[in-house]
């Protein structure tokens, strides 16, 4: 059997990581400036997420969601006291899409109503109504083709009143940042007006923070910069480091109905203890003072770089934007200066290290980015 050929691959072979190294099977070390695509936040192999993950397998690897599974709500708890939102309630599953479609679903199911406000240049996955609401025609197949999406520019507030007066909108979904997009920070009197408008009309502000969440930007959602407090939050990636997790965060305005949401996997014991791993360390180790230091850092010395167009960003999620395509730079820096770096479209460099990026390893970084341009 052949392997369905969906992805155009890098020819490198990644078989070892650590902190913010990877090394592939011929021995070669690669500083990580991506991340594994945002997912590695508290580094590769952390002492205590192998530990955590290898004790939990060897106990109790499985049991399903018709049992009591106390770990869940200690993930609840921690979340809840890290993100400064202890009086939502928590619905796992596990992946990103999954965790937009639910956040989706719970809207359409609390006011009944169908229509969607997404924004130009959004991504928020492939499952049908997650794909529905990304921005991207490519990728969406006629059978997801349904009719419930409208697109606005970012921050076109009086568009999304227009389109909410209209009485069928259920919900504005908008990312903390966006990331394929190319590290567009939504402005925060935008967000702060697009929450009043949401209240004062009863329909769903979900903030899509499977990216710019888990300590990212510095925050640890990156609406917390702007001081709103969303209806539904989703997050993905950086909460599982590599093991798949989605969580949805829902407003107690809420109510849960048994049988309304469902999962086989979601809340799984290895999950619940990766995420606690994951929320443990980012405590500990304070790596959210880190995240600003050392992405403050990263700011600063790129715009420095006459080359470069400009550089967008907040914490460890930056976009360094060339009027050129910078195919044949990322290219180099992987095989000339071993550096991997992310991508949005086709200008712009995104930076997404592992949380716990070092002020040396992003001189480094700095440094080697140079000898390319
Ligand atoms: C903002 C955002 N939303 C949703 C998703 C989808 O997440 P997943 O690939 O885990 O389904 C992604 C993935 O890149 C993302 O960046």
């Amino acid at each position: 059997m052949e392997l369905y050929n969906v992805y155009p691959l890098f020819d490198v072979n990644i078989i070892k990581g650590e902190g913010c190294k990877v090394w592939d099977d011929k021995g070669t070390e690669y500083l990580d400036l991506y991340g594994g695509h945002a997912v590695i936040s508290i580094g590769h192999a952390h002492p205590k997420y192998v530990e955590k993950i290898s004790s939990q397998v060897a106990t109790l690897g499985f049991y399903s969601n018709s049992v009591i599974n106390t770990m869940q709500q200690r993930v609840a708890d921690r979340l809840g006291r890290v993100s400064g939102y202890e009086d939502y309630n928590l619905f796992f599953i596990n992946s990103g899409a999954e965790a937009n479609e639910n956040a989706l679903k719970l809207s359409s199911f609390k006011n009944g109503k169908k229509r969607v406000i997404a924004f130009k240049k959004a991504f928020h996955g492939r499952t049908s109504l997650a794909v529905e609401v990304t921005d991207n025609p490519r990728i969406i197949a006629p059978i997801n083709a349904n009719g419930h999406t409208t697109y606005l520019p970012l921050g076109d507030i009086e568009g999304v009143r227009a389109e909410i007066e209209k009485g069928d909108v259920t919900a504005v979904i908008i990312e903390g940042i966006q990331g394929v997009g190319g590290i567009q920070i939504p402005d925060a009197k935008f967000l702060q007006e697009l929450q009043s408008l949401c209240n004062a009309t009863e329909t769903t502000l979900i903030l899509d923070e499977i990216q710019s969440g888990c300590g990212r930007s510095g925050r640890f959602f990156a609406h917390q910069w702007a001081g709103i407090r969303p209806d539904i939050i989703t997050q993905a990636k950086g909460i599982g480091n590599g093991f798949p997790i989605g969580v949805v965060l829902i407003s107690p305005k809420f109510e849960a109905v048994y049988g309304e949401l469902g999962t086989t996997f979601g809340g799984n014991h290895l999950a619940c203890a990766a995420a606690e791993a994951v929320l443990g360390v980012i405590e500990e180790e304070n790596l959210l003072d880190n995240v600003n230091k050392v992405g403050n850092y990263l700011m600063e010395e790129l715009k420095k770089i006459p080359q470069i167009k400009e550089v967008r960003g907040r914490g460890l999620m930056i976009g360094i934007e060339f009027d050129k395509p910078i195919k044949e730079i990322r290219h180099r820096l992987l095989f000339e200066e071993h550096v991997f770096t992310g991508v949005s479209g086709t200008n712009v460099i995104r930076l997404l290290p592992p949380l716990t990026l070092s002020l040396d390893e992003a001189e480094e970084f700095i440094k080697r980015f140079k000898n390319v341009l």
